[in-house]
Order: structure tokens, then C-alpha cells, then sequence
């Protein structure tokens, strides 16, 4: 994949679904960070482009209705006018070429301010996915710029399955190069999933404990306190499989398996990531919808006979995401064999935190181990670091033409390898009974069984 260059002039974004959810919750408030804090490309115009009819004053009063005053900053007001100003909004259709050829005139139209000749524009897919590659074969055809650079940003989910998604990216790709498509999975936005690769190779100590001779098992876990209210529709489809495990646990999950890089390019990273593919999949311990567990084992002399446990539910009994990598028993004949075993945990959410459980002794005259936490809390480190949300982080990275926070085509494929056995075995597909689902109450820790799964490999609580 050649580089692509930093756009830093001359930008028209058009967002495809502004109408819609994703769109008003966290797309315009992302671009809106990114132009107050001064990182959009001067000048830059957003362009919502959907099928309803909406009203200009409609359209920007939805796109900014969740754009929060935080109420220290004298300049805000200003700011969000600005803002307001580079929004607009055009009707048109998802399968009429003719609108697309209005949407192009109308774009001419606004880049007719734009100094010199360069015009760079950005098209988002904020759409079902059912319409992604008529969408894109449109913008490509009818919308396409011809003298600057061109991207296209696909949301999730890209297929259901191994031989979907493999469509997908095919009938994509017919339209747009791999470098011209940035495919979104919004957790490699995250700061703390971005730390992995710091924190393991900018460390010498971490290195020589980050294989199968320390670590008993990893927990990569996403559990939210909410149901799926609102997108039911979607989520019956899906599933908790396809909705969050098979892209942002398994990109996680990826990072911690992954080799060292040879450098920090997005290619290097991405072909590192893609050594997953040899995995053997998951066993068929998960059944619900709502919530699974599954282990994924790495067949190779670092990982030999460590668990990776993803899991991941809906209406919980907390909302939490944490990586949580548990170290084997410390050598015994010394203290008390049931002393803790020491962990390394990092909370991507709520609140950035990375811990490190150990023993130390006692405090005062006791001579016992006790249990402790060793502390990194972001908010009291970096009391004023701006910690961007993981749109904005990939919003930044596709004007900068940074891949290695997007998903390139071959690690969507190995994903779905190892995935869809199992989710065609929970569809009741190749044959096999479709499962017996085990239920959970709402607001509860989740299924029955789920300690004694993590026992099985090998958790120690
Ligand atoms: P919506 O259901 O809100 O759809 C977005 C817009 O697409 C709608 O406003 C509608 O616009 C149009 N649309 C809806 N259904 C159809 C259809 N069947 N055929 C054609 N057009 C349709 O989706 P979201 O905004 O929630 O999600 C957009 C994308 O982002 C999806 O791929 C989703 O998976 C992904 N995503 C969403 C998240 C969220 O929090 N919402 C989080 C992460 C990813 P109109 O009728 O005006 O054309
Ligand atoms: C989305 C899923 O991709 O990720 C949602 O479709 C899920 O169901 C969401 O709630 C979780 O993202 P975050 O950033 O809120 O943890």
C-alpha cells in the first residue's frame, strides 16, 4: 500500500446517512473537536447527504443537538458558529446516479471558494450496510474528485460472514483502491488500545514477560450496563458475535498476540496483527445472543497454552472494558500457596486506567502478603491532557492518510475465519443444532457458568 498524503487544504467531507444515529451522535460532535481544536483542513465544508427531506435549520440543529458546552471555554460559542457555518445538507437518493451528479454540482459550487486548484473530499458511509457498495459505486462514479485526493471511510459491520464480507471488499474494491478505503472499527481509536503497542515495546521489562512462561491468561472484556434499546432490529440480526467480538475484541486481542514490528508503519503493524490467522478458532461454548464468551488459542511457541478469553454482553450489571492479563502462580515453598496471582489490567473504559495487581508484604509487623494495586489512573496523571474520542483519533487519521488505526482487507478476512464456524453454528447452519440459549436477567453479572468457564481456563479469581 503506497503512503498517502496528510490533507491539510481544500477538504469537502460528505457524510452518507447524516440523517441518521451514528451521524448525530458521534460523527458531527467529532468533527466539531477537530475543528475547534484547529484540526480540519483550512477550509474545510461537511456536506450531509441522505434521503430525507430536511430543512437547513432541521439539519444543523439535529447534527449539533449533542455537542456539549463544557463550560470553560469563553470561546465556545464562537467556535460552534463557525461550526455551523461549514455544515449543510443536501436530499438525495442512494441509487440515482443523477442525484449524485446534483450532489457534485453542489459540492463544485462550495469549493469555488477554496484557494488554487487542489480539492480533496472525504466520503463517509454512516449508512446500514445493506446500501455500502451502491453508495460507494456512486461516489466513485458521479462524486469522484479529480484533482486532489479522494477517501471513503466504510463503517461496520462489513459482511455477516466469511464469504459476505469477502463480497463485500471485493465489490468495494472494484470502485476504490485499498488506500483510498479506510474501513472503521472505532476501538482502535481508543486510547488505551493505542497504548498496547507503547507499553509493550517501549518498555524493556514488558518484553520479558509477555508469553506463555509468565502469563496463564488474558480476559478481553466489553460488558455494558444498556440492551440493545433502540437497535433492536440491528442487533437481532447480529448478534453479540458479529456486533462487537469478531472486530473490536478480536483487533484487541490481535495487538496483545501480535509480534514486535519491524517498524511502527502502518503495514508493519497490520502484517504483524495478521499472524492471528493460524488460530484455530473458538470452541462452541457460547450460545446466546446477547452475550458470549469464547477462547481463541495462537499457535505459536510465544503463546502456546494461553487462553485469550474474549467476552462481551448486553444489560449487565456494569458497563466495563478491560484487558486483563493474569500471570501464573508465583513459585511456591515461600508464602501460603493461595496467595493472588498478579495481574496487569487496563480499563479502556470507564475511565482510561492501566493497574498492575501484586503482593507485597503486610504493612507494620505482620510478615503476610496482601494484595495490592499499582496505579495508573489518567485522569489524576494527565489532569490536563486532552484524551480525544476514538472518532475523533480516526477522523484525524484519515485526513492524515493513517491506515494502522483502520482494519485493511485481509485482517477483515482472517477475523471472519475464525468467527463465522461458529456463528453458523449458533444460526443453526452447516447442519448442527442451533443451541440451547442460556438465560440471564437484566442488570445481572451474566450467565450462570460464567465463573466456572474462566476457571476452566484457567482464571483464578
Ligand atoms: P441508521 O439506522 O440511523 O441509518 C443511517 C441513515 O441511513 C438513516 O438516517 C437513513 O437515512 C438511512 N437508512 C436507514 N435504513 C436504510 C435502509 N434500509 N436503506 C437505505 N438507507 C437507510 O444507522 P446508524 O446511524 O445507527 O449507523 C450507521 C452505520 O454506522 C451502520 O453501518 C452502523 O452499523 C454503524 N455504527 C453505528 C453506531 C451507532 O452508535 N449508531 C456505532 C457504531 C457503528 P435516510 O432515510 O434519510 O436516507
Ligand atoms: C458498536 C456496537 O460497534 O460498539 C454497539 O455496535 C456497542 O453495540 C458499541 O455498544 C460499543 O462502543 P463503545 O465505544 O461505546 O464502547
Amino acid at each position: 500500500m503506497k503512503g498517502l498524503s496528510h490533507i491539510t487544504k481544500n477538504t469537502t467531507f460528505v457524510i452518507a446517512g447524516a440523517s441518521g444515529d451514528l451521524a448525530k451522535k458521534l460523527l458531527f460532535p467529532a468533527l466539531f473537536t477537530l475543528f475547534r481544536r484547529g484540526y480540519l483542513p483550512q477550509p474545510t465544508y461537511i456536506v450531509g447527504y441522505a434521503r430525507s427531506k430536511i430543512d437547513h435549520d432541521t439539519f444543523i440543529a439535529q447534527v449539533t443537538a449533542n455537542i456539549k458546552d463544557p463550560g470553560n471555554d469563553p470561546d465556545f460559542v464562537a467556535q460552534l458558529d463557525g461550526y455551523k457555518s461549514i455544515l449543510s445538507y443536501q436530499a438525495g437518493s442512494y441509487d440515482d446516479g443523477t442525484k449524485y451528479d446534483e450532489l457534485d454540482k453542489y459540492l463544485q459550487s462550495l469549493e469555488a471558494n477554496f484557494p488554487g486548484e487542489e480539492r480533496n473530499r472525504i466520503f463517509y458511509l454512516a449508512l446500514p450496510s445493506a446500501v455500502f457498495v451502491e453508495v460507494a459505486k456512486n461516489f466513485r462514479e458521479h462524486v469522484y474528485s479529480k484533482s486532489g485526493s479522494n477517501r471513503l471511510v466504510v463503517e461496520k459491520p462489513i459482511g455477516n460472514d466469511l464469504d459476505s464480507a469477502q463480497q463485500m471488499v471485493h465489490d468495494i474494491a472494484k470502485f476504490w483502491m485499498e488506500d483510498e478505503t479506510f474501513r472503521i472499527d472505532h476501538y482502535l481509536g481508543k486510547e488505551i488500545v493505542k497504548n498496547i503497542l507503547v507499553l509493550r515495546w517501549a518498555n524493556g521489562f514488558t518484553s520479558g514477560f509477555w508469553d506463555s512462561d509468565r502469563i496463564s491468561n488474558v480476559q478481553i472484556t466489553l460488558n455494558e450496563s444498556f440492551g440493545t434499546e433502540g437497535r433492536g432490529g440491528y442487533f437481532d440480526s447480529a448478534g453479540i458475535i458479529r456486533d462487537v467480538i469478531q472486530n473490536h475484541l478480536a483487533q484487541i486481542f490481535s495487538i496483545l498476540a501480535m509480534e514486535r514490528p519491524a517498524t511502527l508503519s502502518p503495514k508493519n503493524v497490520i502484517d504483524e496483527k495478521g499472524g492471528y490467522t493460524d488460530d484455530d478458532g473458538v470452541p462452541k461454548d457460547s450460545t446466546t445472543a446477547t452475550y458470549a464468551a469464547s477462547v481463541l488459542w495462537v499457535n505459536n511457541k510465544r503463546w502456546e497454552g494461553v487462553p485469550f478469553i474474549l467476552k462481551a454482553g448486553k444489560a449487565l450489571n456494569e458497563s466495563i472494558v478491560e484487558i486483563r492479563i493474569q500471570f501464573k502462580d508465583a513459585p511456591k515453598g515461600l508464602y501460603d500457596d493461595d496467595i493472588s496471582r498478579s495481574e496487569l489490567i487496563m480499563r479502556l473504559q470507564p475511565g482510561e486506567a492501566i493497574f498492575l495487581k501484586l503482593n507485597i508484604k503486610t504493612p507494620g509487623f505482620e510478615s503476610g502478603v496482601v494484595s495490592t494495586e499499582m496505579k495508573l489512573n489518567y485522569k489524576e496523571t494527565f489532569p490536563s491532557a486532552f484524551i480525544p474520542a476514538a472518532y475523533e483519533v480516526l477522523v484525524r487519521d484519515v485526513l492524515n492518510g493513517d491506515h494502522s488505526t483502520f482494519v485493511r482487507d485481509d485482517e477483515l478476512v482472517a477475523a471472519w475465519k475464525i468467527f463465522t464456524p461458529i456463528l453458523h453454528w449458533t444460526d443453526g447452519k452447516d447442519g448442527e443444532p442451533k443451541p440451547v440459549p442460556t438465560k440471564y436477567k437484566y442488570g445481572s453479572r451474566g450467565p450462570n457458568g460464567l465463573d466456572d468457564f474462566l476457571a476452566k481456563y484457567g482464571y483464578k479469581a
